[in-house]
């Protein structure tokens, strides 16, 4: 009987272990070796076997992350060594500084640092007894956090039990609990659908959901984990000379370590490591505010010791900050280039993210319903890396009593033409077009730009001056201008004139995908216009052309195809372009080979999509080959597809055209249908 017991024990531990293994797979390494189907497949035999022999169960368990009844409150927990804070450092010369002070206290010349991120998240204490968690508490006042064991419990990156046969007595680590940007935005989303809170950033949120009194909440957020350290130890096998040591011994017992800490000497080191992380910010999934300096040895670390509550062994580099508050002064209608009306934040200066921001996207009038923003609001104001600042939220706390609500205007503030707003769009549009002053500078402007016709020397200022004379008012005055009118301009030197009167008469010579782009179609990108040049190979072919003959174009569908006829169906449109043609504007003709449009062809007009590799051609010459028979490419299989052509390794699109029935076409069987 015994012995039969000993055999489920030993099955259990085998299958816990296998569990935890995939878990850190997955929740840590990301790189997860078993499908989901085969790991939801060995938890359920776990849970089966631990059904069947209660006794068996033990808290650490994988199948014991969730359970624990709500609480009343959380309990509090002493710190058995403090957890102390960082002092901080903003500029290069605070870091030397501490370099300096460093070099002297220890009497050395360089120094060996741990460098790591500093995230921004929740510090938190993990206390592990004979390698099985039993505790955890959040920082609190440094001396006494909060026990939230049970939340913590329900976090996959934290392993319940250490792998490792030799466990220490006692191990507590710490760290920072973190919501990762994805997890965030989905999180966000999902509260927006429910109609509940949203959370203004990642900390808030892992903030919010770690501290529910009830763990079932905690397990439907996805948090996770970053050690940067150990508190108090017993046991042998804990390395006692350097800080990256216990990081390497901290990762080997499967808790997540940064993939960006580094061991480097001097201060020059550091700087560059500042500048490094500082690029890599944004893509880094998770958010930081700052790095961590730490000096490497631990016997150089006591005998720096402390100063009050930081230690003088490490600094914390923050970067600027990328949220701040200040106050709403106003909001500003900008109309943007296809009429598009958005409104704008006028704030009272403040410094984010690196840089003085008076101005800030609040995107459409929904958005500033939904976030119930009224001029006069104190507001948080974000800036991330080189995207437009935006209003993040509002400060409730302190709306004035004075603040009040923002009306979209019904008419353009440029031009006085009305703003529609068609059904199922966020934007209203001006209707004034390219009589609209404001629209005939962002077309001036986008018609110039280095991807269109590549104006040089022709930007917002100029352009601005240039609409406001009424020296021009379509991108093809421009090429009427005069060099004494612009000269005549504030500000313009006679060579600057001279430079621009150069530039404009370069740009005559052009190529047609440059010319569509540049005419500024809404809907019409680089790609579709380089598209559109390739599939008509020329301008009078695409400006007679209908919308059903556009859609056979790679990527068209009907809105695009919408856009283009509506552009080219305005006499105004037509005008400027002949006068432009006129003025010397001009590309190499049939540099591409119009397709030949086949009116009869038995595909003419049905849908293709391609997946997998054919055997003779690739899916580009397939591509070209469908289309030069009137038929589609598209990218996704639907109800709308007619055909999918499967070569070897077809992906999910193969499966997804059996649900729907969607005929299913090898090499052969296509080339026959195009025959
Ligand atoms: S070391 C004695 N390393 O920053 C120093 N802290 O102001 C103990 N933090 O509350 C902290 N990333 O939560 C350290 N790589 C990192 C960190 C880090 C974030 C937080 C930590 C602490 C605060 C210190």
């Amino acid at each position: 009987m015994n012995n039969g017991i000993e055999a489920i024990q030993q099955q259990l531990q085998k299958l816990r272990d296998l569990i935890d293994l995939h878990n850190y797979q997955y929740y840590v390494l990301d790189d997860p070796i078993i499908s989901d189907a085969e790991y939801d497949q060995l938890f359920r035999e776990l849970q089966q076997l631990e059904q069947r022999y209660p006794r068996l169960v033990v808290p650490e368990s994988p199948t014991q992350r969730i359970g624990a009844a709500p609480l009343k409150d959380f309990s509090q927990v002493t710190h058995r060594t403090p957890m102390l804070s960082l002092s901080n450092a903003f500029e290069d010369a605070e870091v030397e500084a501490f370099d300096r002070r460093v070099r002297e206290g220890l009497e050395v010349d360089c120094i060996e640092y741990a460098v790591e991120p500093k995230f921004d998240g929740l510090a938190v204490s993990l206390c592990y007894e004979q390698g099985v968690f039993i505790t955890g508490a959040t920082r609190g006042d440094g001396n006494t956090g909060e026990d939230i064991t049970q939340n913590l419990r329900t976090i996959k990156a934290i392993p319940l039990r250490l792998p490792t046969e030799n466990v220490p007595a006692l191990l507590e680590v710490r760290g920072e609990v973190l919501m990762l940007k994805a997890d965030f935005l989905k999180l966000n989303e999902q509260q927006h659908e429910k109609g509940e809170k949203e959370f203004a950033n990642p900390r808030n949120a892992a903030a919010g959901s770690l501290r529910q009194l009830d763990p079932r909440i905690t397990a439907s957020r996805r948090l996770t984990f970053f050690a940067y350290g150990i508190g108090v130890t017993e046991g042998e096998n804990i390395p006692t000379d350097k800080h990256s040591h216990i990081m390497t011994y901290l990762a080997t017992l499967h808790f997540p370590v940064a993939r960006e800490c580094q061991v480097m000497m001097g201060v020059e080191a550091l700087l560059s490591y500042y500048h490094e992380i500082g690029q890599l910010r944004e893509r880094l999934p998770y958010d930081i505010d700052g790095v961590v300096y730490k000096v490497n040895s631990l016997r150089q670390q006591e005998e720096l010791g402390f100063v009050s509550r930081a230690p003088r062994f490490a600094i914390a580099h923050k970067f600027p900050a990328q949220e701040a508050m200040t106050e709403l002064l106003g909001i500003d209608v900008q109309v943007g280039r296809t009429g598009a009306l958005t409104p704008v934040a006028r704030l009272k200066p403040v410094f984010v993210g690196g840089v003085t921001v008076t101005n800030a996207t609040l995107h459409n009038a929904d958005e500033i319903k939904r976030k119930n923003i009224m001029i006069g609001d104190t507001v948080m104001v974000r800036r991330a890396g080189d995207v437009i600042p935006e209003v993040v939220s509002v400060v409730m706390a302190q709306r004035n009593v004075l603040a009040k609500p923002f009306v979209m205007p019904d008419h353009c503030p440029v031009c006085g033409a009305r703003a529609v707003r068609l059904p199922g769009e966020t934007i209203a549009r001006c209707t004034g077009g390219l009589f609209c002053p404001a629209q005939q500078k962002r077309a001036i402007l986008h018609f110039a730009s280095r991807r269109a016709m590549d104006i040089e020397g022709l930007g917002g200022k100029l352009v601005e001056q240039l609409v406001d004379h009424a020296l021009v008012r379509t991108p093809a005055d421009l090429y009427k201008l005069e060099l004494s009118a612009l000269a005549n301009l504030e500000r313009m030197a006679e060579k600057s004139a001279n430079n621009i009167v150069a530039a404009i008469e370069k740009s005559k010579h052009t190529t047609l995908a440059r010319f569509i782009y540049a005419l500024g179609i809404r809907n019409v990108g680089e790609a579709t216009a380089k598209e559109l040049a390739r599939y008509f190979g020329s301008l009078d072919r695409l400006m007679d052309t209908d919308r059903e003959r556009l859609q056979q174009v790679t990527d068209i569908g009907p809105t695009v195809a919408q856009s283009i006829t509506d552009f080219f169906a305005e006499p105004h449109n037509r005008e400027v372009i002949a006068q432009l043609r006129l003025s010397g504007v001009n590309w190499q003709k049939n540099v591409v080979e119009p397709v030949q449009l086949v009116q009869h062809s038995a595909i003419n007009g049905k849908i293709f999509v391609l997946t997998g590799s054919l055997p003779n051609m690739t899916r580009d010459e397939a591509k070209e080959k469908i289309h030069a028979m009137g038929g589609k490419v598209t990218g996704s299989v639907s109800t709308k597809t007619d055909y999918v052509v499967a070569g070897a390794d077809p992906g999910s699109k193969y499966d997804k055209a059996v649900k729907l029935g969607v005929v299913i076409l090898d090499e052969e069987a296509l080339l026959d249908l195009l025959q």
